[in-house]
């Protein structure tokens, strides 16, 4: 990895924005993610990220906490946290952005226990395939105290196969249809392509049954989004 998540996030930071970084999917044509929004206060952000910040509860883990928003919202509202990314950038900007405890680290190497895990702007995302999300829930459910839970907010992304007639043009025999490859370039760098993955809910529910998590529909979002609350079935 270049990490040119990590150095756009840090160009933010040190006032050196100077263009934005584009992205574009095996399913989709370029787009811009707006450097801007990674550093989004609590009043600009959607509404489920909003909801899911009102339901933490105790300590707190941050899973791909970027640029921090998230977790320096808690911070400040007096909540014990941990925030971990992959990227040493955005570690880098939270530290600067005056996090306490954030580390780089992948979530499979994390072994403390949580109340509430946070992982937000399609957290699912962080899973790649959905051959994957088994063994993920299931070292999530392993980080959770007794009545922990898991926050998490993913998009069913079928919308995106609809042809101009209302028809879907899923290629059935191909991988589950959230399972997209994604490119991230930045002032004329390109990422290694990465695999993102947007699950919808009842996939994802079924998934949490086979590892003995419950998994409730907190709130639907205003576009085929929604926030999901993950916890053990006792
Ligand atoms: C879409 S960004 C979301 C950032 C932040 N949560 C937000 O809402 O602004 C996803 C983040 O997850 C991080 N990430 C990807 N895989 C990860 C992993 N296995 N463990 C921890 N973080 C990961 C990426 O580096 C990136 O910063």
């Amino acid at each position: 990895m270049k990490d040119l998540l990590g150095q756009a996030l840090l160009d933010y930071q040190n006032g050196n924005y100077t263009e934005d970084i584009i992205t574009s999917t095996n399913i989709s044509d370029e787009d811009t993610l707006p450097i801007p929004y990674l550093f989004r206060e609590y009043k600009d952000m959607p509404l489920l990220e909003k909801k899911a910040l009102k339901l933490a509860k105790g300590h707190v883990l941050d899973v791909g906490c970027g640029a921090g928003g998230h977790s320096l919202y808690l911070q400040d509202k007096g909540f014990t946290l941990k925030s971990i990314d992959i990227s040493e950038g955005a570690i880098s900007v939270c530290k600067s952005r005056g996090l306490n405890h954030a580390k780089v680290a992948s979530i499979l190497d994390e072994t403390e226990q949580f109340d509430t895990i946070l992982l937000l702007m399609n957290g699912t995302g962080i899973f790649q395939k959905l051959s994957y999300v088994t063994k993920y829930l299931t070292h999530l459910k392993s980080l959770l105290k007794p009545d922990g839970q898991i926050l998490l907010d993913s998009s069913d992304i079928q919308y995106m196969y609809e042809d101009e007639d209302g028809g879907f043009w899923i290629d059935t025999n191909a991988n589950y249809y959230g399972e997209l490859h994604y490119y991230l370039s930045y002032k004329g760098k390109k990422e290694e392509p990465l695999t993102w993955l947007y699950l919808d809910f009842e996939t994802l529910k079924t998934a949490c049954l086979t590892v003995s998590l419950d998994c409730e529909n907190i709130q639907e979002g205003d576009h085929f989004d929604y926030l999901a609350k993950l916890t053990i079935i006792e």
